[in-house]
């Protein structure tokens, strides 16, 4: 598909308008004129959670209050994740237990979407086994959701509305988002990487890249609005821009961003190390308002492994990523994802997950047990290791990691670090949670009027998953 043909025109999107106060006058009829209000619910990834905050942004022009649980709700949506198994067991079970709810209010209306539902088979799941899900729509029918929902009240039955589709592109949407601070930013949507484990690609449609002016333009006025930290979003954030055609690739667009006036960071994820260049690490280390962090998966140590999962790379080349990545950035720092349990990987495979860790130092690491999704290459091979032998294995993984992850972070000790204060929460003494440049949490005291501000903070304490400190 050419880039033109993912854009949702504008008759679309003026069409979903008139959808919009349809459902509000609907709405507002089942209700009896009292104000409706809506709960969305989000599993899984960041850009789930930006998902959600452009149904958020369709729900609040609908006319609904946004309320922060299912009690009270007329309209409920559950915006899924099918990354694995138990994920969706999870999901599945949370759908069922609306059912008390919906009893009590029989009104009350119940939509199911996101990753889970655009599985084949996932949709009629529901429609037998969930009598009270009222809509059910798929990742491509995001931009479509007033119209369904329209649907669901004029009609008075049930939609299902799954499209197999390359995806789309729209920015029409007003998000509401969940945070004053921090901002999530779509740059790119979908997959084209078919790693043979991974069920993304086939449940978010092709590469598709948002014009590079739209993204600055956005994050100029969200800067003008007191945002302080925008994650640009992507399943490959390095592989930005090559449906546009027109040479701007991912470093230049942080240098787009990076050149806007005002004091805010820039962070990113997730990149594919096979598409990170030089270039981004240098770009990296040259934009001030780059946060020295990156999320840069490897996902196993072994090459067999690293084959099998279609992933592009060896270990060997990671490391010299990694190790070009760390000496052009100073204090960069690096987290990962990584899986254990790759069918048929063996014991002296996983030890080569251990010592790429040991070889690369990472701040922290996100670690998985391999989850066979239905209709991905993987799941089709072989496994003669036990489920026992995998959660041992996943336990090393940790330790190893916990430790390295400890003393990562007692380098901080004695430092002072410019953190954005982003919340509260009680610890022990310490009242406030920040995060440093590099993304690491650091608890310390201080007056609540800081939320929201950069600030200094001396580290008096280091543990595995978080600093402790005073502010200076
Ligand atoms: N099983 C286990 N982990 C998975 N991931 C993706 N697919 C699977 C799967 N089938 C992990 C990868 C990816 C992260 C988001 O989730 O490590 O980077
Ligand atoms: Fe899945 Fe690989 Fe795409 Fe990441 S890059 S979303 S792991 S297919």
């Amino acid at each position: 598909m050419e880039h033109n043909d993912f854009v949702i025109s504008e008759e679309q999107m003026a069409y979903q308008s008139s959808c919009i106060e349809r459902a509000r006058e609907l709405l507002l009829g089942r209700t009896g004129g009292r104000t409706p209000r809506a709960w969305v619910d989000t599993y899984g990834c960041q850009q789930n959670e930006s998902d959600s905050e452009k149904i958020r942004g369709m729900l609040a022009q609908i006319g609904c209050d946004l309320i922060p649980g299912p009690d009270q709700a007329d309209v409920i949506v559950i915006n899924t994740c099918a990354i694995r198994e138990h994920a969706e067991q999870r999901i599945l079970g949370n759908i069922g237990a609306l059912v008390h709810g919906k009893t009590a209010n029989p009104k009350q209306i119940i939509a199911v979407c996101g990753c889970m539902v655009q599985q084949p088979g996932r949709s009629e799941q529901i429609k037998k086994s969930f009598r009270h899900v009222d809509l059910v729509f798929g990742t491509h029918m995001l931009w479509r959701f007033p119209e369904l929902l329209e649907r669901v009240l004029s009609d008075k039955r049930r939609v299902f509305s799954i499209e197999d589709s390359e995806g789309f592109l729209c920015e029409g949407i007003q998000p509401v988002r969940s945070s004053k601070i921090k901002a999530w930013i779509p740059v790119m949507y979908g997959c084209n990487n078919f790693c043979t484990y991974c069920i993304v690609p086939y449940v978010r449609g092709r590469e598709r890249s948002r014009a590079a002016e739209d993204i600055v333009n956005e994050v100029r006025s969200l800067v003008a609005q007191g945002y302080k930290d925008f994650t640009l979003l992507g399943q490959n954030v390095n592989s930005y821009g090559r449906d546009l055609g027109g040479g701007t690739d991912f470093a230049d667009l942080l240098k787009m961003i990076d050149s806007l006036e005002g004091d805010f960071l820039i962070r990113f994820m997730t990149s594919h190390p096979k598409d990170a260049t030089d270039k981004l690490f240098d770009t990296m280390a040259s934009c001030e308002k780059v946060a020295k962090h990156i999320h840069l998966p490897f996902q196993s140590g072994n090459d067999r492994v690293l084959r099998a999962m279609n992933r592009g790379y060896t270990a060997e080349e990671y490391l010299q990523k990694a190790l070009y990545a760390q000496k052009t950035v100073p204090g960069l720092v690096m987290t990962s994802d990584v899986i254990v349990g790759f069918p048929g990987e063996t014991e002296s495979e996983f030890e080569d997950t251990l010592e790429l860790v040991g070889a690369v130092g990472f701040h922290a690491m996100f670690m998985f047990i391999y989850s066979p999704r239905e209709g991905t290459p993987a799941a089709k091979l072989d496994d003669p290791f036990t489920r026992e032998e995998k959660v041992k294995r996943f336990d090393r993984l940790t330790a190893l990691q916990n430790e390295i992850s400890l003393r990562k972070h007692e380098e901080y000790i004695g430092t002072v670090q410019r953190v954005l204060i982003d919340g509260t929460a009680q610890r022990g003494e310490y009242n406030l949670t920040s995060r440093t440049n590099g993304g690491r949490l650091v608890h310390f005291r201080g007056p609540e009027s800081l939320i929201g501000e950069f600030a200094y903070a001396k580290v008096t304490q280091a543990a595995s998953w978080a600093l402790f400190g005073e502010l200076e």
